[in-house]
C-alpha cells in the first residue's frame, strides 16, 4: 500500500508529516511512499532529498490523494481534502473531533477511516505516538526563546567590569509537557525559575529541574491525574482565589511569565489578569501558550504581539511548533511512523486496524462508515499520578530531641539483647566444642555480625562504593578458601569450593554491574 503526504494548505503552516528519514522507516514496514511536490520545502526537506529516500513525487494534491491509500498530514483536512477521501482510504492527522463535528460527519459519509493524532491516549505505551506532547515540548522551548527575544536583559545573573546584572525571574504557570519544557529551557539559560501547577504531584519534577515550586497555603482534594487521563481537573473557586492572590504577590517581581494552563475540552482559565500585568515592570514579557483556547492572560490577543499601556509585551502566537518546522516535522513524522508500526504488526505494508488495541481505538474517530468518537476510557491507567508525599508534622526542637533520644534508646536495647543472646549461645557451644573449632567459630560469628552491620547501616546510595569493599573481602575469602582446599577432608574441600564460587559471584557480578553503569554514561 502507499502512504502519501500532501503539502499543508493551512495558511502559514510549515510542518510536513513525512520526512525523508521517516519515509525510509515506513518503507521498512512494507509501504511505498509519496509526497506532493514541495510538501517538505518550508520545513527544509527538498524534493531531491525525498527522491533520494525512494519517495515518489507527485505534481498535485489531487493526484496524491488519488494514488495514496493512507494520507498522512499535519493539520485537520479542509473540505476539499475531506471530499477526496473514500471508503478504502485512511487519513492520519490532527483532527480535534470535539471541535470539528461537521468534518467528522463528512469523513464518515465518505466511509474513510480517520486516525486523530490528538486523540492518542496518554498511556506509557503510546508515548512514542504522542504528537501533542511532541508539539507542546517544542512550544515550551520556543516560548522561552520568544520571551528572550522580546526581553531586554540577560537571563542569567552576571558580575562584569561594567556592573552587576541580576538574573531574570521567570514564572511558568502550568507544568504539563509545555510547562516542563519551558522550565528546562529557562533554568538552562540561567534564569531564576518559579513554577506553579494545580497538580501537587508535579512539585518534585519541577524541583528536580532546578525551578522552585510555588506552594499555595490552601488544602484542596485534588483529583488523581490518572483518573483524568493524566490531565488536571477544574479547581474550586476558593482555590482559584488563593491562586490569584499568590500571583498578585509575585507579579511585581517577575520579569517573564509563561502560561500553559489548560484543562482539555474547556476554555483556558484566566489566571494572569489585567491588574497583574499592570503590576509588572515595563519591559517584562508574558508568553501565553493557551492563546488558542482564549488565553490564560486577560490581555492576550490570539496570534498577536501586543504591548500593554505600562510597556509589558504579551505574546499570543499559536504556531510555535510551525516556527520550528524542521524539528517539529522530524518529531511529528516519527510519531506517525510509530503509529504505522502499531498498525502494521506483520510489517507487510498492509494496515491492520485493530479496534481492540487501546491506542488505535482511542485515536480512531471514524471507521467503516461509523463515527467512533468519543472512545471508551482506556483499559490502562494514564501516566503520571504519583501520590504527593505525605508531609511529616512539624516538630518543635524539644520534640525532635525527645524523638531522637527515644529512637536511640530503642535501638540500643535491641542491640544489647541480641549481643546477650549471641554471647549465651557462644558460651553454650564453647562448653561442648573443642578449642580449635571455637577459634574459627568466633571469627565466623564476628564476620557475620560486622557484615550485617555494614550492609544494613549503609544507605542505598552508598552501595556502589560498598561493592568495592565487599570485593576486597571476597578476595580475602578466596585466598582463605584456596589455602584450605588442599586439606584432604571432603567436607573442607566442599566448603572451600563453595566459598570460592560465592565470592566469585560477588567479584564477577561487580565487574558486570560496573560495565553496565559505564555503558549508561557512554554516548550512543
Ligand atoms: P498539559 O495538559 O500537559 O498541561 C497543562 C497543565 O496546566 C497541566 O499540568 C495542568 O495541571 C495545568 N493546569 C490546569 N489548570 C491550571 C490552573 N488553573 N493553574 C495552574 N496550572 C493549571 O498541556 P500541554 O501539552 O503542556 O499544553 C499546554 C498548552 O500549550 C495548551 O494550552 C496547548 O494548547 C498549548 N500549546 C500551544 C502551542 C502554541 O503554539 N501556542 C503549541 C502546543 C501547545
Amino acid at each position: 500500500m502507499k502512504i502519501g503526504t500532501p503539502k499543508e494548505v493551512f495558511e502559514g503552516e510549515r510542518r510536513v508529516a513525512m520526512t525523508p528519514d521517516s519515509a525510509l522507516q515506513l518503507q521498512k514496514l512494507g509501504y511505498e511512499c509519496a509526497i506532493e511536490t514541495g510538501a517538505g520545502e518550508a520545513a527544509g526537506f527538498s524534493d531531491a532529498a525525498y527522491e533520494a529516500a525512494g519517495v515518489e513525487i507527485l505534481p498535485t494534491a489531487a493526484q496524491l490523494f488519488k494514488a495514496a491509500d493512507i494520507i498522512a498530514k499535519v493539520r485537520e483536512p479542509n473540505e476539499t481534502e475531506a471530499k477526496r477521501l473514500s471508503a478504502d482510504k485512511t487519513l492520519i492527522s490532527f483532527f480535534w473531533p470535539a471541535q470539528n463535528a461537521e468534518m467528522l460527519e463528512l469523513c464518515k459519509s465518505k466511509g474513510a477511516s480517520v486516525i486523530a493524532m490528538d486523540m492518542v491516549p496518554r498511556i506509557s505505551r503510546a508515548q512514542k505516538m504522542d504528537a501533542l506532547s511532541s508539539m507542546a515540548n517544542i512550544a515550551g522551548y520556543r516560548a522561552v526563546i520568544e520571551a528572550g527575544n522580546n526581553f531586554g536583559r540577560f537571563f542569567t545573573g552576571q558580575v562584569t567590569a561594567a556592573g552587576k546584572v541580576p538574573p531574570a525571574k521567570v514564572l511558568i504557570v502550568g507544568a504539563g509537557v509545555a510547562g516542563l519544557a519551558a522550565i528546562g529551557t529557562s533554568t538552562s539559560l540561567g534564569a531564576m525559575t518559579y513554577a506553579f501547577d494545580v497538580r501537587p504531584e508535579v512539585a518534585e519534577q519541577i524541583e528536580s529541574m532546578g525551578a522552585e515550586f510555588v506552594y499555595l497555603d490552601f488544602a484542596e482534594e485534588t483529583q488523581d491525574g490518572a483518573a483524568t487521563g493524566g490531565y488536571a481537573a477544574p479547581s474550586s473557586p476558593e482555590f482559584r482565589e488563593a491562586q490569584l492572590k499568590k500571583f498578585r504577590e509575585l507579579a511585581p517581581e517577575m520579569d517573564i511569565v509563561i502560561t500553559t494552563a489548560l484543562i482539555p475540552g474547556r476554555d483556558a482559565p484566566v489566571l494572569w489578569t489585567k491588574d497583574m500585568v499592570e503590576m509588572m515592570k515595563p519591559g517584562s514579557v508574558v508568553v501565553d501558550l493557551a492563546a488558542e483556547k482564549g488565553g490564560n492572560c486577560e490581555l492576550t490577543e490570539k496570534d498577536q504581539r501586543v504591548v500593554s499601556d505600562n510597556g509589558v509585551v504579551i505574546i499570543g502566537y499559536t504556531d510555535f511548533p510551525s516556527r520550528m518546522a524542521t524539528q517539529a516535522s522530524t518529531l511529528y513524522s516519527t510519531n506517525i511512523r510509530h503509529m504505522m508500526t502499531d498498525l502494521t504488526p506483520e510489517k507487510d505494508g498492509q494496515p491492520n486496524h485493530n479496534m481492540e488495541d487501546d491506542v488505535i481505538r482511542g485515536a480512531t474517530v471514524t471507521h467503516e462508515g461509523e463515527i467512533t468518537f468519543p472512545p471508551p476510557p482506556p483499559k490502562v491507567k494514564a501516566i503520571a499520578a504519583q501520590k504527593p508525599k505525605e508531609k511529616a508534622p512539624e516538630l518543635t526542637p524539644e520534640e525532635k530531641r525527645a524523638a531522637e533520644v527515644a529512637a536511640f534508646k530503642k535501638e540500643t536495647k535491641t542491640q544489647v539483647t541480641l549481643l546477650a543472646v549471641g554471647g549465651l549461645l557462644l558460651l553454650a557451644v564453647g562448653l561442648v566444642a573443642p578449642a580449635s573449632f571455637m577459634q574459627h567459630f568466633i571469627v565466623f560469628v564476628l564476620s557475620v555480625f560486622i557484615g550485617f552491620q555494614v550492609i544494613w547501616n549503609v544507605s542505598h546510595s552508598l552501595h556502589t562504593p560498598l561493592m568495592a569493599v565487599t570485593n576486597a573481602i571476597s578476595s580475602i575469602i578466596i585466598l582463605g578458601a584456596l589455602m584450605q582446599i588442599g586439606s584432604g577432608s571432603f567436607l573442607v574441600i566442599l566448603l572451600a569450593a563453595l566459598s570460592v564460587f560465592m565470592a566469585g559471584i560477588n567479584i564477577f557480578g561487580g565487574f558486570l554491574v560496573t560495565r553496565r553503569m559505564l555503558a549508561m554514561f557512554q554516548k550512543s
